[in-house]
């Protein structure tokens, strides 16, 4: 298939890219590189011996998307592209609401006016807030926990009600867990812009001596020992996943959790990247993080029974690939 890739150039869409690539699907890349960074691109083509086409240009702009959408006519979109730091998001609100609503609407606007069938959405397991874990697709959305993780419940309602009265539409909304490690190449991966946010690029950073200990923010969760739990996902099964989604996409709208399924701590996944490593990661014990919850891990029956995909690589791959990826690559990727 011909898919258009918004946002393909960043961290998740990158590996994507690679595994449509692999699969023999023609790529096009519409990222105006906000968080993201042109020799990804090369990178891809490096990886896969196949060049994707790439625009840079913003997936909020009606006149570059429909222009690109009549040059290509498309047959399914992912669509990525959109901001997600969290702590930003309180901050700077309407910047989040802006990019990740109107690139959206833009997007999906342009598939029903170019009878572009397939829709694949990143949304996220935050949509679930604090309900009762494991998460299943049933579930009811959570309450809202800051503005970023609000756009993607939001999205998620207008693709639903869009997809209502457009039967032909397939729309996938993909409900990520925790995505962390890198290409086993060690050429793209996760390479945040200033203090990493999220654990494992942190920890790639203490270990690389960037940074000087991680904080471990709090050990008095109702959790075996204390510290947070997530379901931590190798970024290559998350991408392998997408796949599958476009590929078995039917009309209507399809929810699918990606996870593994198993619930990791903080100090468990410190322990992993120590082990897989050989290294040593000095830390300190912290107050919790505002917004954090306990516990957050996904029933993943659904995607297993449904599309015939599961996780597969474990916490070590994870480990050793994002810590390939630190050595290697770095601050030169997205
Ligand atoms: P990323 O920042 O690495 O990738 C997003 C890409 O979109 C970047 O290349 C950026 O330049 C581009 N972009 C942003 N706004 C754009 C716009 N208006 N037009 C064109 N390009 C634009 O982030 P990621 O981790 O790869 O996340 C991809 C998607 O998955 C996002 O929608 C994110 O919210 C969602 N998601 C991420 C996680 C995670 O933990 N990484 C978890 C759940 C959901
Ligand atoms: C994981 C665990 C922290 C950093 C976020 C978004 C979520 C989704 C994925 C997009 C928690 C602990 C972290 C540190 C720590 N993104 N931690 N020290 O918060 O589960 O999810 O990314 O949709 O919406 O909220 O991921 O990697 O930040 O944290 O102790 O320096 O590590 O408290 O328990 P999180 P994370």
């Amino acid at each position: 298939m011909r898919i258009v890739v918004t946002g393909g150039a960043g961290y998740i869409g990158s590996h994507t890219c690679v595994e449509l690539l692999n699969g023999g699907h023609e790529v096009i890349i519409v990222d105006n590189l906000v968080n993201s960074h042109r020799e990804v691109i090369e990178r891809i083509a490096q990886i896969t011996g196949e060049r994707p086409l790439f625009y840079e240009a913003d997936a909020t702009s009606d006149l570059a998307v429909d222009l690109i959408f009549s040059t290509h006519q498309p047959e399914g979109v992912i669509h990525f592209a959109g901001l997600k730091a969290v702590g930003e998001s309180v901050q700077v609100p309407l910047a989040y609401y802006r990019n990740n609503l109107l690139s959206t609407m833009v997007v999906l606007d342009n598939c029903l006016k170019h009878g572009v069938d397939r829709f694949v959405f990143s949304s996220s397991a935050t949509v679930y807030g604090e309900n009762q874990v494991p998460f299943v697709e049933t579930m009811e959305l959570g309450h809202r926990t800051n503005p970023y993780g609000e756009t993607k419940a939001i999205c998620e309602r207008m693709l639903t009600d869009v997809a209502e009265v457009n039967p032909q539409l397939a729309v996938t909304l993909l409900r990520y867990f925790n995505p962390v490690g890198a290409h086993e190449s060690g050429l793209i991966g996760e390479a945040p812009q200033g203090v990493p946010n999220n654990l494992m690029p942190y920890l790639t950073q203490v270990a690389k001596g960037v940074l000087g200990e991680l904080q471990v923010f709090g050990n008095d969760y109702p959790t075996p020992d204390g510290t947070g739990v997530r379901d931590y996902i190798h970024v290559v099964d998350l991408a392998e996943g997408h796949v599958l989604a476009l590929e078995r996409a039917e009309p209507g709208v399809s929810i699918y959790n990606l996870g593994t399924g198993k619930g990791t701590s903080v100090l468990e996944l410190v322990e992993a990247f120590e082990k897989a490593n050989n290294l040593k990661i000095p830390y300190t014990i912290t107050a919790r993080r505002a917004g954090d919850i306990a516990e957050c891990y996904a029933d993943v029956r659904k995607a297993r029974e449904q599309l015939g995909w599961t996780a597969k690589r474990d916490l070590t791959e994870m480990a050793r690939d994002a810590w390939r990826f630190e050595q290697q690559t770095g601050k030169n990727n997205s």
